[in-house]
Order: structure tokens, then C-alpha cells, then sequence
């Protein structure tokens, strides 16, 4: 199944990523790298089944990116997950 997972690069994305390729999956990352690493996604783009796009979900063309990559299922991670951030910047995460 092609998937796509948003914040893919992050702790739970990657995990996700990781098990997702496991189970015979195709992976479409995108994250904007604001916190996650890409080293968290070595393993899973050995395997070449682990495609990483940089970019911010709040910039990104979704429809277009969507045609692109077909993904069947989403799994949405990405966020801004500070809570002091949030407490001091509760705009922006609105
Ligand atoms: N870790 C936990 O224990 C836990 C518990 C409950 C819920 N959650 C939720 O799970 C989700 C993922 O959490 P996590 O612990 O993996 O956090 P994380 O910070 O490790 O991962 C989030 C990823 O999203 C990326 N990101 C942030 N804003 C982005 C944007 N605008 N565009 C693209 N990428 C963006 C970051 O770079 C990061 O890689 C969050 O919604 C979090 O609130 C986490």
C-alpha cells in the first residue's frame, strides 16, 4: 500500500515509518525538519522504499503533492509539540 506519513521524521513518525516498511508498505515522508532528523529515516531509505520530502505542510501545494504521490492511507504527525511554545505563541499553533 503507498502511504504517507507527515512528520514522518519526528519520534513517532519514524518509528512508524520504520514499521510500516516492515510490513511491506512504500512510505512518502514529509517533514519540514523543524525538529525531526533525517538520521531518524536511515534506515527505513536503505531500503528504498522510503521516499523523504522536505517541506512545510502549511506551504505545501496538498492537492498537487497528493496527484503526485497517491498516497492510500495518511497518517498525519505532523505538529508542533513544545507546550511552552504554545503557551507562548498559541497563535501560531492555530
Ligand atoms: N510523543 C508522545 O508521547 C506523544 C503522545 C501523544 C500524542 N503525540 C502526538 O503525536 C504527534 C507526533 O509527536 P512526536 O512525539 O513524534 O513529535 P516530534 O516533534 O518528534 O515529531 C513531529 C514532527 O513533525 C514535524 N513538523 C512539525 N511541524 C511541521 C510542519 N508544519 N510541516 C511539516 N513537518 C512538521 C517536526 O519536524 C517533527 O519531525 C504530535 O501530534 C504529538 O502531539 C505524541
Amino acid at each position: 500500500m503507498r502511504t504517507l506519513v507527515t512528520g514522518g521524521a519526528g519520534f513517532i513518525g519514524s518509528h512508524l515509518t520504520d514499521l510500516l516498511i516492515e510490513k511491506g508498505h512504500d512510505v512518502v515522508v514529509v517533514d519540514n525538519l523543524s525538529r525531526g532528523r533525517t538520521e531518524n529515516l536511515a534506515a527505513a531509505q536503505a531500503t528504498g522504499k522510503c521516499t523523504f520530502v522536505e517541506a512545510d505542510i502549511l506551504e505545501l501545494d496538498f492537492d498537487a503533492f497528493l496527484a503526485e504521490h497517491r498516497p492510500e492511507v495518511i497518517f498525519h504527525l505532523a505538529a508542533q509539540i513544545d507546550v511552552r511554545y504554545s503557551v507562548e505563541d498559541p497563535i501560531h499553533d492555530a
